[in-house]
C-alpha cells in the first residue's frame, strides 16, 4: 500500500520511536505504518544507527531509541515537530553555506512555500546587522535562516523582528533555565552579554512584502576560546552561561515550535499581546540609550514599541521618534 504521509521514512520512524517514549515500536507496525517491508524498515534503522542514533532493536519488543546524535538531521527535526506547523514543515541542512539566509532567499526567489527553514552547521560567510561578520563555527551554534510570505506592508517588516525575538528567548528560557534579555532591536543577551541574533531581510514593492527572510544565530556550544579576544568582553554562548553543554536538535526544534506559534498570533491580530511580551523582557525600555543610524546619532529615552514595531524614542528636546534601525548603546543607570 502506498504511504500517504508526506514525511520521509526516517521521519516516520524516529517520531513512531519518540512517541513510544521508553517503550518500543514494532518492527511489523513500523513496515505496515510506512508501505514497506521490515527488511527495509531494519535497512533504515541501521542507517539511522551510522547517523549516531543509539536504537535497540528486541526480537519480540521492537525498536527504542535510547539518544540521539548532537548534529542536525532534517529528518530528525522534523520528527519533534507537529504535523500542522508553517515553521518546519520543509528543513534542510547543509554541512557548510556561506550564508543561510542566501539559500534561503534563492529558494524564496524559487517559488519555495513559506515555513522553509534552511540551517548550516558552518557558515564561511554569516552575516550580522550593519553588515558585520557573524562567527558560525561547525556545529557550536545554531545557524538558519526562516522564509517566511507574510500578508503585512514593508513598513510592519519590524513586527516580524519582534516576532523572532520573543519566541527566541522563550525557547532559551524553557530548554535552559537561563533568563535572557532583549536589546532592541533583536539582540538576545544573557547577563548583558549577546548569546543571539537575528538578521531580517525583506524583499518588498510599495504596499506589500513579497517575502521576508528571518536569519537567527544562537551561540550555542561555543566554548570561550571559540570567541576571538575582542568578542570575549560583549558576547556569550548558553554552554559559558549554563556550565553544561546544550543538545542542539533540542533547542532547534523548540526555536522552531515557538517561532510558529508566534506567527500564527501575529496573523490572527495579536500583535499587542506580543509586542507585551516583548516589552516585558526588553532591557532598552526605559532606559537612557545613543542610537546610532549610518552617521546620525540619537540620544533619548526609549518609551516603548509602536504598532508596527518601531522603537519610539523620546529624544533629549521632547519629541517622540520612531526609530526603525540602528546600533543601540544603554547608557549605564
Ligand atoms: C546580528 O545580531 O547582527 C544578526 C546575526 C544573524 C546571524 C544569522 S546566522 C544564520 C543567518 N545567516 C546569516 O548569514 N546570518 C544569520
Amino acid at each position: 500500500m502506498p504511504n500517504p504521509n508526506p514525511m520521509t521514512a526516517d521521519a516516520q520512524i524516529l517520531t513512531a520511536m519518540r512517541r513510544a517514549g521508553v517503550g518500543s515500536v514494532s518492527g511489523a507496525d513500523l513496515a505496515q505504518q510506512l508501505g514497506m517491508s521490515r527488511a527495509a524498515v531494519w535497512a533504515r534503522i541501521e542507517e539511522l544507527r551510522k547517523l549516531g542514533y543509539e536504537i535497540t532493536a528486541n526480537p519480540h519488543q521492537g525498536y527504542r531509541l535510547l539518544s540521539t546524535p548532537d548534529a542536525l538531521h532534517a529528518d530528525d527535526l522534523l520528527a519533534r515537530l507537529p504535523d500542522n506547523q508553517i515553521v518546519g514543515r520543509d528543513i534542510r541542512v547543509f554541512e557548510e553555506t556561506n550564508s543561510t539566509n542566501d539559500v534561503a532567499e534563492k529558494l524564496a526567489r524559487d517559488g519555495v512555500k513559506e515555513g522553509v527553514v534552511v540551517f548550516a552547521e558552518a557558515q564561511k560567510k554569516g552575516r550580522g546587522r550593519l553588515g558585520r561578520h557573524w562567527l558560525s563555527p561547525a556545529r557550536k551554534g545554531l545557524w538558519f535562516s526562516v522564509l517566511l510570505r507574510p500578508d503585512l506592508r514593508p513598513q510592519s517588516a519590524t513586527q516580524l523582528t519582534v516576532v523572532a525575538a520573543t519566541a527566541l528567548a522563550r525557547a532559551i528560557r524553557r530548554q535552559t533555565n537561563l533568563t535572557p534579555e532583549i536589546k532592541w532591536p533583536n539582540d538576545i543577551l544573557l547577563r548583558g552579554k549577546k548569546v543571539a541574533g537575528i538578521l531580517t531581510e525583506l524583499s518588498a514593492e510599495l504596499d506589500h512584502i513579497k517575502f521576508v527572510i528571518i536569519g537567527i544565530g544562537v551561540d550555542v556550544n561555543l566554548t570561550s576560546t571559540d570567541l576571538p579576544p575582542d568578542l570575549r568582553k560583549i558576547a556569550t554562548s548558553l554552554r559559558i552561561e549554563s556550565g553544561q553543554p546544550v543538545a542542539r536538535p533540542d533547542l532547534a526544534a523548540a526555536i522552531l515550535r515557538e517561532l510558529d506559534a508566534d506567527y500564527a498570533r501575529l496573523r490572527a491580530g495579536q500583535f499587542e499581546a506580543l509586542a507585551d511580551e516583548w516589552v516585558a523582557q526588553c532591557t532598552t525600555i526605559g532606559r537612557s540609550v545613543t542610537i546610532r543610524i549610518g552617521d546620525r546619532v540619537q540620544r533619548g529615552v526609549a518609551e516603548s514599541l509602536d504598532a508596527e514595531g518601531a522603537l519610539l524614542l523620546r529624544t533629549q528636546h521632547g519629541r517622540l521618534e520612531r526609530i526603525l534601525g540602528g546600533d543601540v548603546t544603554v547608557e549605564k543607570s
